[in-house]
């Protein structure tokens, strides 16, 4: 058969991702598929991270603590995390959470997603603005929503890096909460220093968060410890779609290429041609949004039924 992607082979960079071994000792290697049961660790993690991110999109608050949000907040994994930030704003739209996970030695920031995918590629928020004085330019909508919050979340984040010093920090998020975790971790990398060697971001059903230049600055400052996790045939994965402003995913995919939990591990060829094994290999028209609200048999909460129409 011939793949288009493999033309650009001697062009792939040089990039393997490796979890950590604070984690689980499982390498995912770019450009290989994976059985189901060689991957049981990471569907761990994707089930694990999707749960944090799912509370995040319930609207958990803290003075009401896990028993705010109904069943997304009853799973074991949740209720490990001590909550010490949740926040909800409403212009721009961002809500979200800082937990600690005393167990995994984990600070978890969580970002909520949204029931509203048309406004991905509807709102005028689509349009893309520069980043931070650098040649890339991101959704501008994301990028209010993470400014709304990224102060408070900050100071949050220094405290408790300083109070626990060998806990890792996980940035997570479904959908929209997906490309503000990555937007944060990578504002947050250039603030907080020290951060960079602890953080780990896991996003589900991300939707494209800039061009092609700020996609080559994420890779190399974040790309290797992305997991940029797709759902089969996701359509949210597939928005704002390439040929608007250039639009351009960054690294590194880690495509659940079938309901049975197999995975194929893609990344970007040079001029962010996306790897055409991943996600990229399943036409428009055969996507459906039950593989967004389908992580591993983990939906998100149920608002986010609603409203889903092209
Ligand atoms: C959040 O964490 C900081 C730093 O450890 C701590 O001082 C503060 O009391 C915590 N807040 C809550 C609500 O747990």
């Amino acid at each position: 058969m011939l793949q288009p992607g493999r033309l650009f082979t001697l062009l792939v960079l040089a990039l393997t991702a490796r979890l950590s071994a604070a984690y689980e000792d499982v390498e995912l290697v770019p450009g290989r598929h994976y059985k189901a049961r060689e991957v049981r660790p990471v569907h761990n993690l994707v089930r694990k991270y999707m749960r944090y991110s799912t509370a995040a999109s319930s609207f958990v608050d803290i003075a009401h603590g896990w028993t705010s949000c109904g069943l997304a907040c009853n799973s074991p994994d949740v209720q490990d995390v001590a909550l010490n930030l949740t926040w909800h704003v409403d212009v721009p739209l961002s809500d979200g959470l800082i937990g600690i996970h005393t167990h995994d030695k984990e600070i978890v920031v969580a970002w909520a997603g949204t029931h509203r995918y048309r406004a991905l590629l509807t709102d005028m928020s689509v349009m893309t603005v520069p980043y931070m004085g650098t040649a890339g330019n991101v959704h501008s909508g994301f990028l209010d929503s993470v400014r709304g919050v990224s102060k408070v979340v900050e100071s949050h984040l220094r405290r408790l890096m300083a109070d626990y010093p060998d806990y890792m920090v996980v940035f997570t998020g479904h959908s929209k909460g997906g490309a503000e975790a990555a937007l944060g971790a990578l504002d947050l990398v250039r603030r907080i220093d020290g951060l960079k060697p602890r953080v780990r971001v896991w996003t589900f059903g991300e939707p494209r968060l800039g061009d092609i230049q700020f996609a080559n600055i994420y890779n190399r400052e974040l790309g290797a410890i992305t997991y940029r996790v797709t759902s089969a045939a996701d359509p949210v994965v597939a928005m704002p779609p390439r040929f608007l402003f250039d639009y351009c995913h960054h690294n590194l995919e880690i495509w659940i290429s079938s309901a049975e939990g197999d995975i194929y591990v893609g990344q970007n060829y040079a001029e962010c041609a996306e790897d055409p094994l991943a996600s990229s290999s399943v036409d428009f028209y055969d996507r459906s949004i039950l593989w967004h609200k389908n992580y591993l048999g983990l939906p998100p909460p149920d608002h986010a039924e609603a409203e889903f129409s092209w």
